[in-house]
């Protein structure tokens, strides 16, 4: 297996339609060797044919070693990562991957409530096969628009966990349609909510988790779309020096620190560039930071994590290092 920088080569091994929109992909190394271990919500950075890093969640069994398995939507409106995977990465096509890396991985709890939006199906479904292999108790709520975009459907209906899987339409009955309310009524103290898909799902379910008394530590999120515009908007021109770097960078307002960094020569690691993955994550040194991702919650950035693609400073110089 090949390493440059962490990265590697895989074949694609499968590649079939699971749903409207929604293609899966299954991947392997060449050789038939093993591949670097995972565990459930872990995700792999892919260099996708139009050359965009994407980072995309693992959704076999953690025990799987031999292969990779995606579930990858179409993004009509993305850089062409997502339509380059769809249309491009048939069997036999060779890619490029690096990781596994978790920052979303499983807690102990006595019981855990998973909540699906769409694809945020994919990790969700590697937490289901490890805590079911560990015997724990946990349920699995997965929210479509409609039955023909639920990817992974024969896969859930055929595990032994079946009867923990709650399927909810947004265009079915109006009784299977999901209640977070209810679904998240009288928590436990020592239970846990992971929550994974769009923005809006995930606020709507970590507002309810609220409201019945959940606390910040027992929810987990990870989202799979940024707001574009609040990421990329410009700000003013400021400073940037890395620490262990030579020189002062200036950043400007048209341009993110981590453009203005990798353009001079500093290497970065970097995936999604909308605040939502972590990858490029560093620490501040001094100055005001102005947080724009979605990936850090609120005591992450007062402990000094920093997303250079995204995120900005209000001081006139920022003082960052690598981490
Ligand atoms: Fe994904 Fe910065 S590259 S958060």
């Amino acid at each position: 297996m090949q390493s440059d920088a962490g990265w590697f080569e895989l074949v694609v091994t499968s590649h079939q339609a699971l749903a409207e929109q929604v293609v899966g992909l299954e991947l392997r190394s060449a050789s038939g060797d093993r591949l670097p271990a995972f565990d459930a919500g872990s995700h792999i950075d892919l260099e996708t044919p139009a050359g965009v890093v994407r980072n995309f969640s693992l959704c076999n069994a953690p025990g799987d070693v031999y292969r990779y398995e995606l579930g990858i939507l179409l993004e009509p409106g993305g850089r062409g990562g997502s339509r380059s995977v769809h249309e491009d990465l048939t069997v036999g096509a060779r890619v490029r991957v690096r990781g596994p890396r978790n920052h979303f991985a499983l807690q102990p709890a006595e019981h855990t409530v998973l909540l699906a939006g769409g694809i945020g199906i994919t990790p969700l479904l590697a937490m289901a096969e490890q805590l079911h292999a560990a015997g724990q108790s946990f349920e699995l709520h997965y929210c479509v628009r409609s039955r023909n975009r639920a990817a992974f459907l024969d896969r859930l209906s055929a595990r032994p966990y079946a009867d923990r899987v709650h399927l909810h339409e947004d265009d079915g009955a109006a009784g299977q349609k999901l209640d977070a309310g209810r679904v998240l009524a009288g928590p436990s103290q020592h239970a846990r909510l992971y929550v994974c898909g769009p923005a809006g799902f995930i606020d709507y379910v970590c507002g309810a988790a609220h409201a019945q008394g959940w606390h910040d530590a027992q929810i987990h999120f990870e989202r799979f779309s940024a707001d574009p515009q609040a990421a990329c908007d410009p700000g003013d021109r400021f400073e940037v020096v890395v620490q262990g770097v030579d020189g002062i960078f200036t950043v400007a307002p048209d341009q993110s620190i981590l453009q203005c960094l990798t353009k001079q020569g500093v290497e970065l690691s970097m995936s999604c560039e909308q605040g939502i993955c972590g990858t490029c994550a560093m620490r501040v040194v001094s100055g005001e930071p102005d947080h724009r991702d979605m990936f850090f919650t609120d005591s992450e950035h007062q402990s000094g994590l920093f997303t250079p693609c995204c995120s900005r400073s209000r001081s006139t110089r920022l003082v960052l290092e690598r981490i």
